[in-house]
């Protein structure tokens, strides 16, 4: 079933929508588990949900409708990374798969210049870990305590990534990790 991204506006029509999504539900693999309305008031106002560097989306499904929300990243860096999160009901369920290779096709077909997209989750986030492999993306790093855990140590950060020519190719293209030994 088809998936569509509608794009949100974060300081007009979408602003309430934005702020009950966000304050509903609990997201545990995120620095902030449960964001608070002033949260994501403040996060509105300086511009993250879009800005030139940001832009958000309702994820919309052809039979269940309104799924879930993302935002794309880093958008004047060339290399945009993403931030994915469906609601509540809608996970456990598979459709972060079915989401995410459309999010890697809405990406590559709507922004020409974009020749790598990249994710990354904590450690612990095994649904979003799995959903990265089984559509074909690389795991390139592994960012030791690299992901700020409240209350708790520290846990590490893991970065994945799709190549535009792999997209096309419908290929996984890997690299060797060990290139250089001492
Ligand atoms: C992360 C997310 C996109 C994953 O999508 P999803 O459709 O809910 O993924 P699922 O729960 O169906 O899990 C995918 C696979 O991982 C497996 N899995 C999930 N948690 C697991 C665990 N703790 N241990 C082992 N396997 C696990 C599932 O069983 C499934 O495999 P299967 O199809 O063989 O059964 C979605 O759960 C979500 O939006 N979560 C909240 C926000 C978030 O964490 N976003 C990621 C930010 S990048």
């Amino acid at each position: 079933m088809s998936i569509t991204f509608t794009r949100l506006d974060p300081v007009g029509a979408d602003r309430d929508a934005l702020i009950d999504f966000m304050t509903r539900n609990d997201f545990p693999f995120h620095v902030r588990h449960h964001p608070q309305a002033a949260d994501i008031e403040a996060l509105i106002s300086r511009g993250a949900y879009r800005d030139e560097d940001n832009d958000s989306f309702w994820i919309d499904h052809g039979e269940l409708g309104r799924i879930g929300f993302l935002r794309l990243e880093d958008l004047s860096e060339g290399d945009p990374l993403f931030d994915l999160r469906l609601d509540a009901p809608f996970r456990g369920r598979g459709l972060g798969l079915q989401v995410l290779r459309a999010v890697a096709e809405h990406v590559f077909r709507t922004m020409p210049s974009v020749h790598r997209f990249e994710g990354q989750t904590r450690e612990d986030n095994i649904a979003m870990r799995k959903t990265f492999l089984r559509s074909g993306w690389v795991k390139e790093a592994h960012y030791r305590e690299g992901w700020p855990v409240d209350g708790g140590a520290p846990l590490a950060s893991v970065a994945y990534s799709i190549l535009r020519r792999d997209w096309e190719s419908g290929t996984t293209t890997t690299f060797v990790w060990d290139d250089l030994v001492v």
